[in-house]
């Protein structure tokens, strides 16, 4: 009887999570291939710290002369009506080139939070009868009102996943304005919290896109190596009033493969085909990757896609059925430079990845602790690494709290439908350190099964706290967390002889209890100031110190017989406000195996021969 009642709590916890996963808005995926024009490059922009463009000073609407919105050229305004009194002026407000942080547009912009006003002006082709036009920001860092012409378009939170906003009824003919509120201010529910350990990059960190679309469109389109490796599986979900019997073409011309179908009365056509004999499997050190081309209507979209599977067997885990060990290493999303504005470009993530790839010989990159951008996602794909993907359940969420919850799943489902054709990615990961609660099992169970409804191809995780016990006289380390039984591949953070007072000698000697499953060492590291040597005294930031820390805590990690994986923290410094000493960090965590400028620390070559050695071995 007790079987039954658990299985149907099973079916209700995925019933459940189908349902959260409803679509809010269209996914537009590849906005970057569809037609349109990129909004990226010179806009106005002004600060409002008071938020005098939302409301008034009793708290009612804005007035005229504070709307930043309003659909008017203020100077020309001002001059036929030489009474009318306005406390802002876009068009002659400073201007910045985006996607960018606002850290970065001026001196005094370098620690400003709150909100940011945008505005730039855009010219449009009148629209067919039946397009259909769309706003998509790729990510605003933390909620975005948006405007064109002087109206309403739409709002949206969360700083890592992108969005899209229909304008069909807003859009004209010849030249349009858009402006967009973004506010850097983390909401106490919200997520992340309000206290984390990086820099807050407040504003249009991604690119902008004006996408138009035929009135039925391919939305998105999930084509992927079903979980036993036998099916290619493609569902196409599409959006219009013909979508539903609207006939369906999916075309892998590399592998002289076509799907047909008719999408049901959702929009959504389930296509499948027997894998060919002659497909290539993606897998690291060999990203094949093949052109895929969706039709549907009158819509075309095209995805470049890797074909492998990733899976646990026993203590393993496998791609392509083959045990892999993760020489990995963690990244934020933070270009190399004195300066960073969170401004990803493909020159930029490349910068990054190389380093990880073909430096430390890694075949894996922790993308902490949020969704990162897809131009990184997709060059995983191309350069053959495998990914950890985090949505940014960080440290101390408000986890009893129901619109916490809403807006968690809706940024996890924004990044899974964005991601999931990327073949890189093979870990979701739910959460990172959260403290141990029955509120906090419940919502990040809801999140894993949440993955799991949406992505029944890669695995879940989730970066735990590690706990230490003493048994028979030995530090044994290990995982007693009830969240374990929700995923996949158990992770931790373990910083023995950083953030404990463990001699480095020790830690080498501290061992690791097994695990029923495979085990990933999500995190460790120390500070270094790259320059900074102290070998008599070994002292904490020094390089010597970071460099002993990493042979140490190796020698550790082979005491942990579940390991099957690594991601150090973290590849470069990054700036996090929380870290102060005047001599050491400045604003920096200084964890990087290279400097905010890529210099190297003594730490990065014990790294990558340790690697070099593992993939030598053939793990
Ligand atoms: C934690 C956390 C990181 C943080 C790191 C550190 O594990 O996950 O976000 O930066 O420790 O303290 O440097």
């Amino acid at each position: 009887m007790r079987r039954v009642f658990e299985r149907v709590l099973a079916a209700m916890a995925v019933l459940a999570a189908v349902a959260s996963a409803a679509q809010a808005g269209p996914t537009l995926t590849r906005a970057d291939r569809r037609d349109g024009q990129d909004l990226s490059g010179t806009w106005n922009y002004s600060v409002d710290p008071y938020r005098d463009g939302v409301a008034g000073f009793h708290r009612g609407p804005p007035g005229t002369g504070h709307r930043r919105y309003d659909d008017s050229d203020v100077e020309q305004v001002t001059r036929a009506d030489p009474k009318a009194l306005y406390e802002y002026d876009m068009q002659r407000s400073p201007t910045a080139t985006l996607p960018a942080s606002w850290l970065t547009h001026a001196p005094e912009m370098r620690h400003y939070q709150g909100l940011v006003w945008y505005q730039r002006r855009f010219d449009a082709a009148a629209l067919k009868p039946g397009q259909r036009a769309f706003l998509r920001f790729e990510a605003a860092n933390y909620t975005a009102k948006v405007y064109l012409n002087g109206k309403t378009a739409g709002e949206h939170e969360g700083g890592f996943t992108p969005f899209s906003l229909e304008v069909t009824s807003l859009l004209r003919a010849g030249q349009n304005q858009v402006t967009v509120g973004v506010d850097s201010t983390p909401a106490v529910d919200g997520a992340p919290p309000p206290v984390t350990d990086w820099e807050t990059y407040g504003g249009i960190t991604r690119p902008v896109r004006l996408v138009i679309t035929p009135e039925t469109f391919v939305d998105d389109a999930w084509v992927r190596l079903t979980r036993d490796g036998k099916t290619i599986a493609a569902d196409v979900r599409l959006d219009g009033s013909a979508a539903a019997g609207q006939a369906v073409s999916v075309k892998v011309a590399g592998l002289n493969l076509t799907l047909s179908g008719q999408a049901g009365a959702d929009g959504v056509a389930k296509l499948t085909a027997p894998a060919p004999k002659g497909l290539r499997r993606w897998a690291p050190g060999a990203p094949v990757l093949y052109d895929v081309r969706v039709e549907a209507g009158d819509d075309v979209l095209t995805d470049r896609v890797g074909f492998r599977t990733v899976e646990v067997r026993g203590g393993d885990i496998l791609v392509n059925g083959k045990p892999v060990f993760l020489r990995g290493i963690c990244l934020h999303e933070e270009e190399l430079g004195e300066n960073p504005a969170r401004t990803i470009t493909e020159a930029s993530a490349h910068a990054l990845l190389a380093e990880a790839r073909d430096g430390l010989h890694a075949n894996f990159v922790r993308l902490a602790h949020y969704p990162h951008s897809e131009v990184t996602t997709r060059l995983a794909d191309e350069m053959g690494l495998l990914v950890w993907s985090e949505i940014p359940i960080y440290w101390l969420v408000d986890f009893g709290n129901a619109r916490t919850l809403k807006l968690a799943r809706d940024m996890q489902a924004d990044a899974i439908r964005r991601d999931r054709n990327r073949a890189s990615i093979v870990l979701w990961s739910v959460a990172n350190e959260t403290p141990v609660s029955e509120a906090r099992n419940a919502f990040l169970g809801t999140l894993a099964d949440d993955v799991r409804a949406l992505d029944d191809t890669r695995l879940v995780t989730a970066a735990l706290l590690a706990d230490r016990k003493i048994e028979g006289g030995r530090q044994l380390m290990g995982v007693d967390d009830p969240l374990a039984a929700k995923l996949d591949v158990l992770a931790v953070n373990t910083y023995a002889g950083w953030y404990s007072d463990d001699s480095l000698d020790a830690v080498a000697k501290i061992a690791w209890r097994p695990t029923d499953k495979p085990l990933v060492f999500s995190e460790f590291g120390a500070d270094a100031l790259a320059g900074f040597s102290d070998p008599a005294l070994m002292r904490k930031f020094s390089e010597d110190f970071q460099a002993r820390y990493y042979v140490q805590t190796l020698a550790m990690a082979a005491n942990a017989p579940s390991l099957r994986g690594m991601s150090p923290w973290i590849l470069k410094d990054f700036r996090s406000p929380r870290r102060q000493h005047p001599v050491y960090q400045q604003g920096w965590n200084r964890k990087g195996l290279i400097s905010p400028t890529g210099r190297r620390k003594a730490a990065f070559k014990v790294l990558a021969d340790y690697y070099e050695k593992l993939a030598g071995e053939g793990r």
